[in-house]
C-alpha cells in the first residue's frame, strides 16, 4: 500500500508572519491517521522556523528546490547539506517554473536527484508536458524521457522512496485540470517507465502525484484513480482551511 501524500507548494507566496499563522492554525487540526502524509514547501527562507514550529504534529516541511553541491560559491543557492542539517525530509526538484524560469534541464534535475538521496532527502521530482507537447500528442513521450534522466544513475533502493509528482504544464494555475482519467493514465505511463527503468517491485514502490489546479473539490475523484498516490497543490495550499480539507479528504 502507498501512503498517499499531499503537499503545497507555496511558490514565492507569504510573509514569514502569514506562514507562521498557518502552521499555528494547521497544526492540530490535522486529522489523526497514517493514511496521509501532509506537508509544506514555503520559501527556504521559512524552512527552519516553519520546521521547528511544526515538530510534534503531523505536518511536515520540503523544501521547493536546491543546488546540486554540498557547499561553495553560488550565491543565493541552498545546497542538500543544508537541508538535511535542518532535518528537511522533501525537496521538490524539476518543477516546471524551475525549468522555464531558472534553465533547469532534465540533466541539472537528475544531478540534483542524486545530490537529494546522498542526503537522504526525499525528492518530489516533478514531471509534465506542455500545451503544445499534449497537441503533439507527445504527452507519454515527454514525460517518460524527463523521468528516464531524471532517474539516470539512481540505485533502485533508492527509486522505491521517490515521488514523482505529474504536472501537465497547462493546468499549473489556470484552473484549467486534466480530467481524473487522462491524469491517471499518465501516472499509469510514468509508472510504467519506472517499471523499465527498474522492475516491477520498484515501480508499485514509486509515489505518483497529480498537480495542476487542484483542491478540495477535485481531489477526491483524482485520488481515486490507480495510478495517482497525492497531490502537489499551489494556490489552494495557501489557505489552511482548504488545506487541512484537502488532508481530510486524502484520509
Ligand atoms: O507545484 C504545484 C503547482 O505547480 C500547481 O499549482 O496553483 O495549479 O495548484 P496550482
Amino acid at each position: 500500500m502507498r501512503k498517499r501524500i499531499i503537499a503545497g507548494n507555496w511558490k514565492m507566496y507569504k510573509t514569514m508572519d502569514e506562514a507562521k499563522s498557518f502552521v499555528t492554525e494547521v497544526n492540530g487540526r490535522l486529522p489523526e491517521t497514517d493514511q496521509v502524509q501532509a506537508v509544506i514547501c514555503p520559501p527556504s527562507l521559512y524552512l527552519s522556523e516553519l520546521a521547528t514550529l511544526a515538530e510534534g504534529s503531523a505536518l511536515q516541511v520540503g523544501a521547493q528546490t536546491m543546488h546540486d553541491t554540498d557547499e561553495g560559491a553560488f550565491t543565493g543557492e541552498v545546497s542538500p547539506k543544508m537541508l538535511a542539517a535542518l532535518s528537511i525530509p522533501f525537496v521538490i526538484l524539476g518543477h516546471s517554473e524551475r525549468r522555464q524560469y531558472f534553465n533547469e534541464t532534465d540533466e541539472s534535475v537528475n544531478k540534483k536527484v542524486l545530490a537529494a538521496f546522498s542526503h537522504q532527502l526525499t525528492p518530489i521530482v516533478c514531471v509534465g508536458e506542455s500545451l503544445e507537447q499534449r497537441e503533439e500528442g507527445k504527452t507519454v513521450e515527454t514525460v517518460a524521457t524527463q523521468v528516464k534522466k531524471a532517474f539516470q544513475d539512481v540505485h533502485a533502493d533508492q527509486a522505491k522512496q521517490a515521488i514523482i509528482a505529474y504536472e501537465p504544464v497547462w493546468a499549473i494555475g489556470t484552473g484549467k485540470t486534466a480530467t481524473a482519467e487522462d491524469a491517471n493514465e499518465v501516472c499509469k505511463e510514468i509508472r510504467a517507465e519506472i517499471g523499465k527503468l527498474y522492475d516491477e517491485q520498484t515501480a508499485s514502490a514509486v509515489r505518483i502525484q497529480y498537480g495542476g489546479s487542484v483542491k478540495p473539490s477535485n481531489l477526491a475523484e483524482l485520488l481515486s484513480m490507480d495510478h495517482i498516490d497525492g497531490a502537489l497543490v499551489g494556490g489552494a495550499s495557501l489557505d489552511a482551511n482548504s488545506f487541512v480539507e484537502m488532508i481530510e479528504v486524502a484520509s
